[in-house]
């Protein structure tokens, strides 16, 4: 087959289905045996749940899973954001399944749970005005039992975002439909799927059987990438090698180097891949790849996560991996604006760092944190530039660096004092709160002090603010005076 334009059999995109899903095969296993199981009336109320990073491939799992379901005629309900946003919205998708066009199909249902009747008239409980919960949960239960005569797959995308109050009706239906019928559920969401689906309060989830969708293997890249060019396609063999290696094992790099050395090729209209072809289609990586990084920068200092995760970023440093006590450090600086919980979650969703397995933390995305470390300096210098704080953020750093050789957090007062020793006396209280929700400075321990949360980055900061010989509106080495500051009499340095 020529190579084309045309005929470019990668995909990298959200979600598409690639040439060759390399990989996860116990996974595929064993769903391959519950569909057969499911199509043969067997019930097997334990759910799948597929938890992983952004680009890793739950999407295009939950596509494979669906291609194979139809391929042995089992029904497939697929599920994603919008029909889920309310259950309302669930029972019309399931309702839509089951009830054949022309034909109505009666699922009302009639509560007959003593103790909940009970309680609701002793309590003048007021029933909502269309289903309270119990109805709610059978009716779903009802619908999905009726879809599920010759088996039953429901597949459920992004299921980080179903809505609590949603999961909890939802699951509880879904898993005791499936104890009394042939159905197979399987959810995919971001590594804070774990903790949505805890909120929701849903007891199965105790119980599913959770996949974790990383990275791939060398050996798994190598067909993913390879096999598709075809056998006509040859290479230079340190080519190869450094086309593998950039891909990093990310899935949807693969897809994106793939792709652009297709067309590299039906571009020239040659078959072999040598340093010229390595060279084009680099360019195009690239590019996407930094468009990808951008997305992920703009997110995390959207959610107001930059700095603490760039402090982190410089913290594990250019090889190093990340751990358990990264990811509270970030999530702990977080938590200053936030509940802890809402950190964790927003931080998980992102997929910087996750948990790939038992004690392994691993960067989701590779090398977001070599971007992250290099970007946030420049996005952090422009901000306090914008502010017209950078006279505040030399001074506040001097003062951190000078007054004590040990980390260590200083009275409020004292950093307020400090800045109105510049000219900018009366913006003292806004550069303060400014560095605050920044990130730069948080709350410590002790009551009405501060703590410099991220010296790493206030460091590189301050160096690029140097070499780009920014002019500080005060000399560089002219730093404040420390004797004037007033401690408290129970003032331990080191806090
Ligand atoms: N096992 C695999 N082998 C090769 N390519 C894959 C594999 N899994 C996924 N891909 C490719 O990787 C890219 C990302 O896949 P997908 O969109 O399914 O990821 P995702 O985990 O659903 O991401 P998101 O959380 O952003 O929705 C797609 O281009 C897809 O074709
Ligand atoms: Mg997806």
């Amino acid at each position: 087959m020529a190579i084309s334009f045309d005929n470019n059999p990668f995909k990298p995109g959200y979600g598409a289905l690639p040439p060759v899903l390399a990989g996860r095969d116990d996974l595929k296993n064993e769903v391959n045996r519950r569909l057969a199981n499911a199509g043969k009336g067997d019930k097997n109320p334990t759910a799948i749940a597929l938890i992983g990073p952004r680009g890793c491939g739950k999407t295009a799992l939950l596509g494979w899973i669906e291609e194979k379901a139809k391929k042995r005629k089992l029904p497939v309900i697929r599920l994603t954001k919008e029909d889920f946003a309310s259950v309302g919205d669930l029972e019309s998708v399931l309702s839509d399944q089951v009830v054949p066009p022309n034909k109505s199909h009666d699922f009302s249902v009639e509560v007959k749970d003593p103790t909940f009747t009970g309680a609701s008239l002793r309590g003048g409980y007021k029933r909502e005005t269309e289903y309270n919960h119990v109805e709610r949960k059978l009716k779903l239960k009802k619908l999905m039992a009726a879809a599920s005569t010759k088996g039953l797959a429901i597949l459920i995308d992004e299921a980080h975002d179903m809505p609590a109050e949603v999961g909890h009706i939802f699951y509880d239906s879904a898993q005791s439909a499936a104890q009394s019928n042939p159905i197979m559920l399987v959810i995919a969401g971001t590594p804070d799927l774990e903790s949505v689906l805890g909120r929701s309060g849903a007891t199965f989830v105790e119980r599913m059987n959770t996949e974790r969708i990383g990275r791939l293997s060398w050996e798994d890249t190598s067909r993913a990438l390879i096999e598709p060019l075809g056998k006509n396609v040859t290479f230079d063999d340190l080519a190869k090698g450094v086309a593998l290696r950039e891909t990093q094992n990310y899935p949807y790099f693969i897809q994106l180097w793939g792709s652009a050395l297709w067309n590299v090729l039906a571009r020239k209209g040659v078959t072999h891949v040598g340093y010229e072809e390595m060279k084009e289609a680099r360019k195009t990586f690239d590019q996407v790849r930094h468009e990808l990084y951008n997305r992920r920068l703009h997110e995390l200092d959207r959610e107001g996560m930059l700095v603490p995760v760039a402090e982190i970023a410089f913290r594990i440093g250019e090889d190093g991996k990340p751990s358990r006590r990264d990811f509270i450090a970030i999530t702990q600086k977080m938590a200053y604006t936030r509940d802890q919980w809402e950190a964790e979650e927003k931080l998980l969703h992102t997929g910087f760092i996750w948990q790939e397995g038992i004690g392994n933390w691993q960067f989701g995305i590779p090398s977001l944190a070599t971007h992250v470390r290099k970007e946030a300096v420049s996005m952090v210098l422009d901000r306090i530039k914008e502010e017209n704080a950078l006279l505040s953020f030399r001074r506040i750093r001097s003062y951190f660096k000078l007054a004590s050789k040990l980390p260590t957090s200083y009275l409020e007062e004292n950093l307020r004092t400090v800045l109105k020793e510049t000219s900018q006396e009366n913006q003292a209280d806004d550069h303060l709160a400014f560095f605050s929700e920044l990130g730069i400075l948080c709350p410590s321990r002790k009551p009405d002090h501060c703590l410099l949360a991220a010296p790493l980055l206030t460091e590189a900061v301050i160096e690029k603010a140097d070499r780009l010989e920014v002019k500080p509106e005060m000399e560089p080495n002219q730093e404040p005076n420390l004797q004037t500051r007033h401690e408290p009499d129970d003032y331990t340095p080191g806090m």
